[in-house]
């Protein structure tokens, strides 16, 4: 195919070339009649391309097939059979990869490490979750992705499991042995769903880990703003081989799909794709260098350490995207909480995943030398201003064994069914209702379904004393949590 092509972007300056008028949604006439004020914020721009698909962009029965190609090339780009523009993000496409490949019944193996939209996938569909150990690392107290043996064992316990679902990158950046994790499934004639939301970029360069299509995966799911160009929400799922059926994948997104997409969303993805397909090697190289180079001078701080080696090997993950600049600043005598608001405050700079002990930097093609020299400046000012800072609450960590605790009854039925709000203090013991997720990364710590035990408890109460967020549970202050009923003892 001619990856010079960019059917919704130039579809779209011909719609401003012809000056269409829709009577139709939106109904803010590109711009014409919005408030001044988002005007003012938002440009004039994000309005005028803001345009309906059909009967506007395309016409009402999309004859000219603008997405249809701009699908076909991104499929053709990376090497997938089919690609699915999504605009309501990866949060969408796993689940409806979840619905495909199930059919809404029975049983999944799902990596414990997953994102609360695959635990929400779960709680929706009414599927019976068979939890695959992450490789706990209980000197880091993080998860790294599930080992080709950890999936084996649990096809042996659970052969009648519809599919296998894992995280890969994590959010850490790292990477699960994908190639035998797929030949272990497909022994067995069982798809593989690789949630690779924060691995859009990796198609286009060979230093990058494997991407989850060339490693043998069947679906596999991205998120193009994360590592990508695209917009907020910006998500492409893809699907290769014979064991799930693409009218199905697609229909089940359709069920869970708004019927507005944004063209704006569209034209990030189509852009994007075209150029990766373009400069994607070289813009990927920079982006390595970069991260290579800023590893090492971070290095260098007192009181900052760049993990890397640590998170590779046998007993942890099996590759690492360096360009996820994992930051331990334990040595500071600071929380990574403190360190994520200090950052902010301070030097107007975000980072994104925090947690008791580290943030981290996510590289992108679009940094340089100059947002580096910003970050590496940030840096500094925070290690000489850590020692004024109070000294962090202890978060009490449990142990990895703590973390998985036992799902006695179907997620949807316990967030379903009746609920008593208690106090967390009485909460220990009792079934879950709700999901309780740390954000970021947002591995739910507690999923409806899952018998609450007083470690996890006082980790989540714990971490909320110093700084971690909560942002599901209907009681984000966590003085109460929402259970399951249960009927009073007899006698
Ligand atoms: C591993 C993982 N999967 C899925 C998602 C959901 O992606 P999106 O934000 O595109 O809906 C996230 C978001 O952070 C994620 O980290």
């Amino acid at each position: 195919m001619d990856q010079d092509e960019t059917p919704i972007v130039s579809a779209l300056a011909d719609y401003h070339r012809k000056d269409r008028y829709g009577f139709t949604p939106p109904g803010h006439r590109q711009g014409r009649g919005a408030a001044e004020t988002a005007v003012d914020v938002l440009g004039k721009d994000t309005y005028r391309s803001d345009v309906l698909a059909s009967a506007g962009l395309d016409d009402r029965s999309s004859s000219n097939g603008y997405l249809q190609k701009a699908q076909e090339l991104m499929a053709d780009a990376v090497g997938a059979q089919h690609a699915f523009f999504s605009t309501c993000g990866s949060s969408l496409s796993v689940k409806a990869a979840i619905l495909a490949v199930t059919r809404g019944t029975g049983e999944i193996l799902v990596g414990r490490d997953a994102h609360k939209s695959v635990t929400a996938g779960l709680i929706l569909s009414g599927l019976q979750p068979r939890w695959i150990s992450p490789s706990w690392d209980d000197e880091l107290h993080l998860a790294h992705p599930p080992s080709p043996e950890a999936v084996e064992s649990m096809w042996q316990r659970h052969p009648d499991a519809a599919a296998a679902m894992i995280v890969s990158p994590t959010p850490y950046g790292t990477c699960a042995d994908i190639q035998t994790i797929a030949e272990i499934c497909h022994q067995r004639g069982k798809p593989l769903i690789i949630d690779e939301a924060w691995g859009a970029h990796l198609p286009f360069h060979d230093d990058l880990p494997t991407w989850a299509m060339d490693a043998g995966a069947d679906i596999c799911v991205v998120s193009v703003h994360k590592m990508g160009m695209g917009f907020e929400q910006g998500s492409v799922y893809h699907l290769q081989g014979g064991l799930v059926d693409p009218v199905r994948l697609r229909q089940c997104a359709d069920l869970l799909s708004t019927t507005s997409s944004s063209v704006i969303m569209y034209a990030g993805i189509d852009a994007w794709r075209h150029q990766m397909a373009q400069h994607g090697r070289r813009l990927l190289d920079d982006a390595l260098n970069l991260a290579t180079d800023l590893r090492s001078r971070i290095d260098t701080l007192s009181g900052i350490h760049v993990l890397e080696d640590e998170l590779i090997g046998a007993e942890a993950s099996h590759d690492l995207d360096r360009l996820h600049v994992l930051m331990d600043v334990q040595e500071l005598g600071i929380s990574g909480y403190q360190a994520a608001d200090w950052l902010r405050t301070n030097c107007t700079i975000d980072v994104g995943l925090n947690d008791h002990r580290r943030i981290e930097a996510t590289l992108s093609t679009s940094d340089d030398e100059s947002s580096a020299q910003r970050l590496m400046k940030s840096l500094q000012a925070l290690c000489s201003a850590a020692k004024d800072l109070p000294r962090p609450s202890e978060v009490r960590l449990p142990r990895s064994s703590d973390l998985e605790m036992k799902t006695v009854k179907l997620p949807r039925d316990a967030f379903f069914g009746p609920v008593e709000v208690v106090p967390v203090e009485e909460a220990a013991g009792r079934i879950a209702a709700e999901q309780i997720t740390p954000y970021p990364p947002g591995v739910p710590a507690i999923l409806p379904g899952e018998r609450i035990n007083a470690a996890v408890l006082e980790y989540l109460v714990s971490g909320k004393e110093a700084g971690m967020v909560l942002p599901d549970p209907a009681d984000p202050s966590l003085k109460t949590i929402r259970v399951v009923p249960e009927p009073p003892e007899a006698g």
